[in-house]
C-alpha cells in the first residue's frame, strides 16, 4: 500500500491510500473525490482529467494518441494533463502528487 496526494478543486490536499494495480482514477473515486469517470475507465469520457505534478509526470508512460486528443478537447489542457484512468498505480509512484482539473 502506498499513498498519492491529490489537490481538489477547492485547493485542499488529500493523502489517499493507493493500492498496486488500481488506476489513479479508481484511487480518487474510492476516496470520494469528485471524479465522475462516467466511462468507467475506458478512455472515452475524459472526466478523470488530472494534472500530474511535473516532478512525477516525466516518469510516466506517455499519453496514447487517443488520450492526447481527449485531454486537448477538455479545453483545460496543460503539458502535465493526463487521464487518471490510464495510469496504474505501482510502487514507483508512491508519493505521486496530482491536481484535479476543472470539470469538463
Ligand atoms: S474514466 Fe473516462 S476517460 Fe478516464
Amino acid at each position: 500500500m502506498g499513498v498519492i496526494h491529490a489537490l481538489d478543486r477547492d485547493g485542499v490536499e488529500h493523502a489517499l491510500p493507493a493500492r498496486e494495480g488500481l488506476s489513479l482514477m479508481e484511487i480518487l473515486r474510492n476516496a470520494g473525490l469528485p471524479v465522475e469517470a462516467t466511462c468507467g475507465g475506458q478512455c472515452i469520457c475524459s472526466t478523470c482529467h488530472v494534472y500530474i505534478d511535473p516532478h512525477w509526470a516525466d516518469g510516466l508512460t506517455p499519453r496514447t494518441p487517443t488520450e492526447q486528443v481527449l485531454v486537448e478537447d477538455t479545453g483545460h489542457f496543460r503539458e502535465t494533463s493526463r487521464l487518471a484512468c490510464q495510469i496504474e498505480f505501482s510502487p514507483e509512484l508512491d508519493g505521486l502528487k496530482l491536481e484535479l482539473a476543472p470539470e469538463y
